[in-house]
């Protein structure tokens, strides 16, 4: 049968200050977002209408449910394409959701389906969108959902809908750590405590790694101490991944709980995921490449 498949890297805020609050509740950010080499994998057949099946490690987490986000983007785009040409059907689609990532983990996974399902449902109906309509649906869907259509580094503005290509950076080796634990993103981010600061500099181009994490020591994520105080283990798994061999710097990503540690070679990061997955059986430690 005929399929075509599309991936959804995950996604990795390696920055992310909080610069102030809109009256509908939502906070503006400044985010240096890359995208890893692991990720959810989603396959689409032609069919009359939409039905998705999940698979994968992470699959008893989520449901088939109206509010999965990647049906809720595929009936938006049904919508939008509709309205864009009455006169024609627009059909369904077999889905197959490949659900590698853990869920509410600050690494993207449901934006990063999303997204993947707006690209690979228009491959697959051979349909188009202007680019700004295909951004408006995908922030409808969530604030992370814009920058996930793209899954390349972005300089990430506003709520997440201000994308600008982001800097040259030297390349990236690291390990994703999540201690199975979900985190709340809207609980994360009440509990920030107000006095918003303005955003550092936006560099061109960071291409050494040295240059790379003195500028990420310098920014730290604002929403890793709201995180570690209503999830203490977020600490213990930066103090994990930061007591690895070779591990130069660490973080984390999003509102958490994932995150990332980077390392110079594969060979390092590769060997600090086995000890770290070893030493804690129950995380998900996922040696990668960052772009
Ligand atoms: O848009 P998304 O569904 O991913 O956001 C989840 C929640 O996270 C929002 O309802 C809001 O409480 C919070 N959020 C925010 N500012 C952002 C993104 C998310 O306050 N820029």
């Amino acid at each position: 049968m005929e399929y075509i498949t599309e991936f959804a890297a995950a996604k990795i805020n390696l920055t992310l200050q909080v610069t102030g609050k809109r009256s509908d509740g939502y906070h503006m950010l400044q985010s240096l977002v890359v995208f890893a080499g692991v990720g959810d994998y989603l396959r689409f057949s032609p069919a009359e209408d939409l039905s998705l099946e999940i698979t994968g490690p992470f699959a008893s987490s989520l449901t088939t449910d109206p509010n999965n986000l990647v049906l809720a983007a595929a009936r938006k785009l049904q919508e939008q394409l509709g309205k864009n040409c009455a006169s024609q059907t627009v059909p369904g689609a077999v889905i197959r959701l490949e659900k590698n990532l853990p869920v509410a983990s600050g690494i993207g996974g449901g934006s990063a389906d999303a997204a993947a399902a707006l690209r690979g449902l228009l491959r697959l109906w051979e349909a188009d969108l202007p680019e700004s309509d295909l951004t408006s649906l995908a922030l409808e869907l969530g604030a992370d959902v814009p920058v996930c259509l793209s899954s390349s580094c972005r300089w990430m503005e506003g709520i997440g809908e201000v994308l600008t290509p982001g800097p040259e950076l030297p390349k990236l080796f690291a390990v994703l750590v999540n201690p199975g634990v979900p985190v709340s993103t809207p609980g994360v981010f009440k509990a920030l405590k107000g006095n918003f600061m303005p955003a550092s500099g936006k560099p061109s181009a960071i291409p050494a790694l040295a240059e790379l994490i003195g500028y990420l020591e310098n920014t730290p994520n604002d929403l890793q101490a709201p995180a570690i105080s209503q999830r203490g283990i977020v600490s213990e798994v930066l103090t994990e991944l930061r007591g690895s061999h070779g591990c130069l710097f660490s973080a984390m990503s999003g509102s958490g709980a994932t995150c990332y540690g980077l390392f110079d070679t594969a060979e390092d990061a590769e060997s600090a995921a086995t000890t770290l997955s070893v030493e804690n059986p129950g995380w998900w430690v996922a040696p990668t490449f960052l772009r």
